[in-house]
């Protein structure tokens, strides 16, 4: 385990002095996706909460689970929460080895093993790497998926800057093509969102992911059946 994820307030404070969360922040604020009001989130390796907090923020009425392997981010996750004034009711946290991403132990010692199609959102940040088989954790993930649901992954770029960070944090992603084969074979398109400038620094050391069904896109560009059952649909991202 990487020393620094020992402190989650201390890593907290810099991803927030170096600007790495708003960053990461103003990314998710452009994605063009469309969600149900009410939508289901789950935050893998969640550190202080920097993407599952965000979707929250963004998708009125939505509940996330948070996991992370470490406690002290769970708290940190909480902690954050409370500092940007989101009700913590929608809030649930555990911890959950990224390998097994659908084995959660909360807080109450509570062991769960969420069911399939049970998220309209599986996100994780910069911690595909930590998985033992990351293939194996992809498959997970989607199949935790509702139909029509969205896999976001702000991962560890592979330019320079990125492979440099991610060495020094151990964290050691697939390729980005390797990726992209898994999710086809899945049923699933995997698109690459890039960062920009004003996302400065995350721009520098992420590359933006984005996972859903080719079943559930061919619906929705037929106009065969609405994107999600039930719910008002929500879009988040830039008109
Ligand atoms: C680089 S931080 C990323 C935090 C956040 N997702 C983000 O995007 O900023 C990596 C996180 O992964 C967690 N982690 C490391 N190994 C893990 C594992 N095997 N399973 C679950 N979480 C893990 C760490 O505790 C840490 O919170």
């Amino acid at each position: 385990m990487v020393f620094i994820y020992k402190m989650a307030n201390v890593y907290s404070a810099l991803i927030k002095v170096f600007g790495y969360e708003r960053g990461a922040r103003s990314f998710i604020d452009r994605l063009d996706l469309k969600f149900p009001e009410g939508a289901r989130i789950l935050d893998l390796c969640c550190g202080p909460g920097v993407v599952g907090l965000k979707l929250l923020e963004r998708i009125p009425n939505s509940t996330l689970l948070a996991t992370d392997l470490e406690k002290n981010f769970l708290k940190a996750t909480l902690a954050n929460a409370r500092e940007r004034g989101i009700d913590e009711s929608r809030i649930t946290v555990g911890v959950a080895d990224v390998t097994y991403p659908d084995v959660v132990t909360l807080t109450d010692g509570t062991k769960l093993v969420l069911p399939s199609q049970s998220f309209d959102i599986v996100s994780i940040g910069a911690s595909m790497g930590y998985s033992k088989d990351q293939i194996a954790s992809f498959k997970t993930m989607l199949r935790l998926l509702k139909p029509g649901g969205h896999l976001i992954n702000l991962e560890m770029s592979t330019n320079i800057v990125g492979r440099l960070i991610g060495k020094w944090y151990s964290c050691r992603p697939l390729p980005t093509d390797v990726m992209k084969r898994t999710f086809e074979a899945e049923g699933y398109t995997l698109r690459t969102i890039p960062f920009k400038l004003r996302d400065f620094p995350t721009n520098t050391t992420r590359i933006g992911l984005v996972a859903q069904s080719r079943a559930a896109q061919a619906e929705i560009l037929a106009g065969a059946a609405p994107e999600y059952a039930g719910g008002e649909e929500v879009t988040i991202g830039e008109a």
